[in-house]
């Protein structure tokens, strides 16, 4: 099953990458994640990459299209993948289309996680992460057990750098003029199907599980 997992910041779409993938066996692919792994062991494509990142605007195309290409033909890719954050942009995803069919397969299923403005801005100013295992929390509704603690692991958690009001205002603004745009190019293609972000972790996971049988892709 090759997934695209497409929505505004906040949607919901990492929390759900992650269930989908233990799930499913599948891996999860975050160019969000990839950018911030490179940008913590300093890499000259993280220094690249967090001048971008901090302001909220899209790194460029090249650079993250280049990243996800090389990152499937891993062997692990086989069976399918979870695409969490990528495409964002028409060109990144013509530019996927032509990779992937010339390599003889294609997207199966674009999920589209529609999410209002007043959640992602209340669930993205109140995300902590872990440090260590990169596992999501937010301060009200999936609070740690113990505050700045995580978990699964007893890492620290922090707030991402672009996490702030205004930079997470800038994020959807940004979503809107560049990413939106892939919802009717997926829906011309009749693989798009819309849900709703705003529901519950565990209840929109039951949704997708019976959008995957229905479609016959499990
Ligand atoms: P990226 O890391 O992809 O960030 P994003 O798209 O802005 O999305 P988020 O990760 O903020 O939201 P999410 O939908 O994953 O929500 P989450 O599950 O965490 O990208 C960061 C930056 O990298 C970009 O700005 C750009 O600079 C660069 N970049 C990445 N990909 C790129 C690309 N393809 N092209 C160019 N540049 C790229 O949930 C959010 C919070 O809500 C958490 O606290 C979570 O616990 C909580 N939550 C989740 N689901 C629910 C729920 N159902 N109910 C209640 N709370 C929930
Ligand atoms: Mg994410």
């Amino acid at each position: 099953m090759r997934l695209v997992l497409l929505g505004p910041p906040g949607a919901g779409k990492g929390t759900q990458s992650v269930v989908l993938a233990k799930k499913y066996a599948l891996p999860h692919i975050s160019t969000g994640d990839i950018l911030r792994e490179s940008v913590k062991s300093g890499q000259p494509l993280g220094l690249q990459a967090k001048k971008f990142m901090d302001k909220g605007e899209l790194v460029p195309d090249e650079v993250v299209t280049g990243i996800v290409v090389e990152r499937l033909k891993k062997s692990d890719t086989m069976k399918g993948y979870i695409l969490d954050g990528f495409p964002r942009t028409l060109k990144q995803a013509e530019d996927l289309d032509r990779a992937i069919k010339g390599a003889g397969s294609g997207i199966d299923l674009v999920l589209y996680f529609a999410t209002s403005s007043a959640v992602a801005i209340e669930r993205l100013t109140g995300r902590r992460v872990c440090r260590s295992c990169g596992q999501n929390y937010h301060v009200k509704n999936i609070p740690p057990k113990k505050e700045g603690i995580c978990d699964k692991c007893g890492g620290e958690l922090y707030q991402r750098p672009d996490d702030n009001e205004a930079t997470v205002r800038n994020r959807l603004k940004v979503y809107e003029d560049q990413t939106k745009p892939l919802i009717d190019y997926y829906a011309r293609q009749g693989i798009l199907k819309r849900v709703s972000g705003d529901m519950g972790v565990d209840e929109l996971f039951k949704v997708l599980s019976k959008v995957f049988s229905d479609a016959k892709l499990v």
